[in-house]
């Protein structure tokens, strides 16, 4: 998919299909009331005639629409003026798309950014207008034999009528762009399966970003683990006959000696639960247990694509966790790199297992500020829902960065405590720590468990269980949360 920015004169655009906003109850204005003129009253007549309203993603095609240059006109409602949000305006940006979908056309050319609402800057309005697109057009169908395209789309250009609206149109196409790409990766990656998608594929899907974008990469194999002692990520590999592999990749584009932020991503290819078997029911599900990991590659890829001036360190411990003979076993005792001992008392919470190891290692980089991404905790879909992320960390300031580039990127993530009171919950009485916390606030004793190996920088913990999969009819990967990671590193690189 291609996008761009166009200047002009709207009667003039030559597209397969133009797309406007109306505003219910408001009159039309911008585009649309051009549109109107030019055409003696195309959308106002469809108005009168109580064909759309202008209600929330209410929408009408017409074609051989006169006066214009345009094969056909999409009219998309905005909703009553005073409920228009970024959300609103996003959600009529998809259903236009969708609507895209069952027509021939192969581009457009949309103007929704240009209605009076929502308020907010002209890049926002289209970047995330490009990603809308992006999600309306999305399809995983390589393992299919059968390949039916649910879309003719190929390119979709945005319209505006001055030219000192191009620089913040240009802004927007280029972060929506990035932001798409980067969902796209981590969403293939998710949707693929647990006997193609395993951790050796992963490094090379993450070895293939260095031939198209300005990445560096290193894969540890376990030897090397070995060696560095990371004893509780290999636990977790033992009971697997595919290797663990630890992916770095490295965006340097800030100062030469600036620390860089640090990006840790769960990427657990398969989670069987180990000899604490999970039941069989949504197991397959367990396949999405590696987009803490996709996450990171597709901000990276979104940061490489952007060529942001920052310097941007990822780190992916990948392994599967399945039951076999040689597998962890409820009451192991394993060494983690930092030293600490942990006694594993449920088999199935492996994915602090893998990230302490790999956070205590992020430590070589010397980071500015560590954000570990995982889908770590049932409990954590319990408290917040498929809505938000989960939120907690060590440094306040951190958290609030977080939160912000969540709310701007339509991303959203919500704090939880991390309050000491927590934290003897992990008591053990045979080594430093237990891997599980018992029932109660499993979201935060999970956390509690990382922060024991995150003493030594500024850290924070975004827990993805809920937000990076849905389930139902809309079974599949959403990309979540490359839009927030990408808005968190922009913000870090101006
Ligand atoms: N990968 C799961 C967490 C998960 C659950 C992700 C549901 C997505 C949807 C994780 O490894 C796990 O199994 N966690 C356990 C921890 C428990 C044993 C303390 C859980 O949440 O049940
Ligand atoms: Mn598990
Ligand atoms: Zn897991």
């Amino acid at each position: 998919m291609k996008f761009a920015a166009r200047l002009g004169e709207i009667q003039d655009q030559t597209t397969d299909c133009l797309v406007v906003g109306i505003l219910q109850g408001a009159g039309l204005s911008g585009v649309a009331r051009q549109v109107d003129r030019v055409t003696d009253g195309a959308i106002s007549s469809l108005v009168e005639k109580g064909d759309i309203a202008g209600k929330q993603s209410q929408t009408a095609l017409l074609r051989n629409v006169p006066n214009m240059a345009c094969a056909r006109l999409l009219v998309v409602g905005l909703g009553k003026p005073e409920n228009v949000k970024l959300g609103t305006y996003r959600n009529a940006c998809f259903t236009a798309a969708m609507e895209l979908n069952k027509t021939g056309c192969r581009d457009a050319l949309f103007c929704l950014h240009d209605s009076d609402k929502p308020k907010a800057d002209l890049s926002q309005k289209v970047r995330h207008a490009v990603e809308a697109i992006g999600d309306a057009v999305y399809q995983f169908d390589e393992l299919k034999s059968k390949h039916d395209a649910n879309s003719t789309l190929t390119t979709v250009d945005f319209f505006v009528h001055r030219r000192n609206q191009m620089p913040g149109l240009q802004t927007g196409v280029k972060q929506g762009g990035a932001i798409t790409m980067g969902k796209k990766f981590a969403k293939d990656l998710a949707n693929l399966p647990g006997n193609i998608c395993t951790p050796t594929y992963l490094a090379d899907r993450a070895r293939s970003l260095r031939k198209s974008h300005e990445l560096r990469i290193t894969v540890l194999d376990e030897d090397r683990m070995e060696q560095l002692g990371m004893g509780a990520l290999l636990s977790v590999s033992r009971g697997s006959r595919q290797p663990a592999k630890l992916i770095i990749v490295r965006h340097d584009g800030g100062r030469k000696n600036a620390a860089p932020v640090a990006l840790v991503g769960k990427g657990l290819t398969f989670d069987a639960g180990g000899i604490s078997l999970k039941p069989a029911e949504k197991m397959d599900e367990m396949k999405y247990d590696m987009c803490g990991g996709a996450s990171v590659l597709g901000a990276l890829l979104a940061a490489a694509e952007m060529k942001l001036p920052i310097n941007i360190v990822g780190v992916i411990p990948s392994s599967e966790n399945l039951p076999d003979g040689d597998a962890n076993k409820p009451g192991d005792i394993v060494t983690s790199m930092s030293g600490q001992t942990i006694e594993v008392l449920n088999t199935d919470a492996e994915g602090r297992l893998i990230l302490c190891d790999a956070l205590t290692y992020t430590q070589t980089f010397k980071p500015e500020v560590v954000v570990d991404i995982a889908t770590l905790t049932g409990a954590c879909v319990v408290a917040l829902g498929k809505q938000a992320s989960g939120l907690m960390g060590n440094d306040q300031n951190l958290i609030e960065e977080l939160l912000e580039a969540g709310e701007t990127s339509l991303d959203r993530a919500w704090p939880l405590p991390l309050w000491d009171e927590y934290q003897p919950l992990l008591k053990s009485n045979f080594a430093d720590m237990a891997n599980i916390g018992g029932r109660y606030a499993g979201a935060i004793t999970a956390a509690c468990f990382l922060s024991r190996f995150t003493e030594k920088f500024k850290w924070a913990h975004l827990d993805i269980a809920g937000t990076a999969w849905l389930e139902g009819g809309k079974k599949g990967a959403t990309g979540r949360v490359v839009p927030l990671l990408t808005q968190f590193l922009i913000n870090r690189s101006s």
